[in-house]
Formats: structure tokens, sequence, C-alpha cells
């Protein structure tokens, strides 16, 4: 069928067959077809969607465009964990090692960071020497030894969305349900992997703003996880403030070495737990989520997944020296606060502009080719449901670029809501 009667059919609400799908695909992958072409068909399905056939035949498509992983020669459960995006949050790099000192193997595929949100291999790469570039083999190879490997989507896996999901990029057609689900489990189910944990973000500094979109996310996403044979759990969680007490780059993980020599903040160790639990309950380590709970614990304690980590970054290149000084490493030539315009409890925070300000200090990019500070973030030194006192600090900014610094710091000014009311907020859903 010639491209343009297919864009007419989905123009016009029909069904797309697999065969039309899959040749319309691999043309543009291959080149024949072109960049505006798929540009409307990808503005059709944004606004007609996709019945479930279209989305599976569209998943299977992208995931047999390149390599798929295979770890079925391993003994040990194979499973990953995603988050949809947000603000200061560092889970991935703390949860990885624990469940992989919890002997599961976990061949994490990372993405970088997307609009306001961070990615966990800009954060991984500030560590010295860190490859996120590992060859398919290197990376199959640091799975089979030490059950861990963090590395970015390659050319071998999913070429068909790496290609799509730039022209989306530029194009609006990122925020359309079925194209982010078929684009985040395409490359999940090249993995080779068995199980899966995603923690689908809500509120104010997440993608999905109410919880009735979320479901639709979430429940679409276990829909393609379990029709491609895996066990896939989903976990609401709130980013109507950010993750921890840091967001940005080295400070994040720093702040992931703290978490797993076991000071980690309570709402960053709750969902870090809470998203391990369902991954030991379905690898059929722990048999309660109680239980599940107790062994993430005594894996931090006994300093198991700490030297999981360090095993992580010997094999990918880095510099374990480096990281045992992680206190030194990277410091901040500028540092800004902002403090409270009033008394009372802290009620909000405006999470997206929180996490806008992280990008502007120099944690992530407006174009693909800019350079990122690795000493840029933020610490948060008060959090929703806190007292403050007029005057008192609640931001603290920091990185090595002044006027940058300088025009983040007003952006940030009225992000805080303040109030008489002391208001908690949910942080599982
Ligand atoms: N992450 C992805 O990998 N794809 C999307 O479409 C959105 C987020």
């Amino acid at each position: 069928m010639i491209p343009a009667e297919i864009i007419k059919q989905k123009r016009d609400g029909a069904h797309l067959s697999k065969d039309h799908l899959c040749e319309f695909i691999q043309d543009y992958v291959e080149g024949s077809i072109s960049d505006y072409q798929m540009t409307a068909l990808l503005m059709a399905i944004f606004f007609n969607g996709m019945d479930d056939d279209e989305l599976y035949s569209l998943v299977d498509i992208m995931v047999n465009s390149g390599e798929k992983m295979d770890f079925s020669n391993l003994e040990c459960f194979v499973a990953d964990k995603h988050s949809t995006g947000g603000v200061g949050d560092k889970v991935s790099i703390i949860l990885a090692p624990l469940l992989a000192a919890a002997g599961l193997a976990i061949p994490m595929i990372s993405g970088r960071g997307l609009g306001h949100t961070g990615g966990t291999l800009d954060k991984l790469e500030t560590i010295p020497g860190f490859r996120v570039d590992l060859s398919l083999t290197e990376f199959r190879k640091a799975v089979e030894q030490t059950g861990i490997a963090m590395i970015g989507q390659t050319n071998e896996i999913c070429p068909a969305d790496r290609k799509m999901y730039s022209l989306r990029d530029v194009t609006g057609t990122i925020e359309s349900i079925p194209l982010i689900c078929s684009s985040i489990m395409s490359k999940k189910i090249a993995e080779g992997i068995q199980g899966l944990v995603l923690d689908v973000k809500i509120g104010n500094g997440a993608f999905m703003k109410k919880m009735e979109d979320a479901k639709t996310l979430g429940n679409m996403l276990k829909r393609i996880g379990e029709h491609f044979g895996i066990t896939t759990d989903i976990v609401y969680s709130s980013m109507n403030q950010p993750l921890g007490t840091t967001a940005g780059l080295w400070c994040e993980v720093k702040e992931s070495i703290n978490s797993l020599k076991g000071n980690g903040t309570d709402d960053t160790m709750k969902i870090t737990y809470e998203l391990g639990s369902r991954l030991l309950l379905q690898a059929e380590i722990s048999k309660t989520r109680d239980e599940a709970i107790s062994l993430q614990k005594s894996i931090i304690q006994s300093g198991k997944g700490y030297e999981k980590f360090l095993d992580l970054v010997k094999n990918q290149g880095g510099s374990q020296k480096e990281i045992e000084q992680y206190t030194k490493l990277h410091s901040p030539q500028h540092t800004r606060e902002i403090s409270a315009n009033r008394s009372g409890f802290i009620q909000n925070m405006d999470t997206y502009t929180i996490g806008l300000a992280t990008v502007t200090l120099g944690c992530g990019r407006t174009k693909i080719t800019d350079p990122v500070d690795p000493t840029a973030g933020m610490e948060f030194l008060k959090k929703t449901g806190e007292k403050v006192q007029k005057g008192e600090p609640l931001i603290r900014c920091f990185n090595s670029d002044k006027p940058k610094l300088q025009n983040t710091v007003n952006r940030l000014e009225s992000v805080f809501q303040i109030g008489e009311k002391q208001i908690s907020h949910p942080l599982i859903y």
C-alpha cells in the first residue's frame, strides 16, 4: 500500500493491519519513507489513539527492528524497573544494586533527562570514567558477571523507536499515551527481562498531572507487558514535590551512595522498598511484602548493596578510588540560597518549575549537543508539611557557572506555597 493511503486510514479512524504498520515503519527506518510522512502518521495516532491489536503490533515491530537480548542461560530472575520521570528521582541508582545483591539480574537500559525531568544516564556519567555506552556484548558480560549493568539505548536496541522518538520530540507528538507506552515497553521487552516494575508518577512535577491519565498509562503499560510475557507491576507515586534531598547530577549520585550506606531519606527509601518488593515477590525470593522490605533493609545494613554499586562502577570503567572519596568530588564553585518569604507550613512545591530550574542550572540540555555541569544541582532544606520561619533557607542551589546560577535563582522565588495549615500529601497511592 502506498504510504499516503496508510496515513489516510489512520487519519479517518480505521484499524491499521500489522502488515501495513510493519511496511510503513520498516520503510521509515530504511529511509524510503520520509520524516514528514512519519510525522503525519504519528499525528494521526496522536489524535485517534490505537486499539490493542495495533498497539501490540507496533511494539512487536519496534522490538524486532533491532536486537533482543536473551538471558535465558542465567539461573536467576531477570528484571528491571522504570519510572515515568520526575525531579530528584534517583531510585534506579539505589534499587538496581540492591536487587542485584538480592540475587536478581538487572540489565537496565536508562534514558537521559527529558524536559524538566532528570535522567539516570546523565547522573551516572558524572562518575569519573563511567561508561554508559557499553556494547551489547559488554552489557551482557557485565550482567552475567555481577548481575547488574546500566546503559543507554544503543543503535542495536529498538532502532525504530530511536528514530521515531527523535521525530516525536520535535513534532509535538510525545504526549500520546499509546506512543509513550509502546516506546517504553519496546525497550524493556528487548532487554530480555522476565519481570518489570513501573513507577508511574503523578502530580505537578510529572508528565501525568491527573490520576485518571496516570491510570490509563499504567493499565496500558501493564497490558503490553503481560501480552509479551513479562510480569508487570505498576506503582503510582506522587511527584508533587522532588524526591529526597537533592535534584541534579552528581549530587543525586552522592545522595544515592548515602542511601546505599544506610542514610537515605524516608521518601526515597519508601519508594525504593515498594518497587523492590514487587520484584522480589515476582522473583519468589520473598514470600510477603514485609519480608521483601526487611530483606532490602538487611542488604543495606550489611553493606552488600553498596558493594554491588562499586561492582557496577568498576565494571563500567568508573573510578572506585574517586567514589571512595565521594564527598570531595565535583565541588560546585557557586552557591545561593532561596529563603522563605513568610512563616508557616510549606503546603505545596511547584515541582515542574524546580525541574526546569535544574536544567537552567546546568543539569539538562536545551539542545542534544549542550554540555552539562556535573557540579550543578540543588538541595532541599525543607519539604512539604514542614514548618518554616520567615527568612529561613528553603533551597540551596549550586553550580560552577555564576550567570546561570543567578538566572535560575530568580525563577525559584515563588515555588513554595506557605500557609497557616499543615497539609500532608500521600507519597504512594
Ligand atoms: N520515555 C520513553 O522511552 N518514550 C517515551 O515516549 C516517553 C518517555
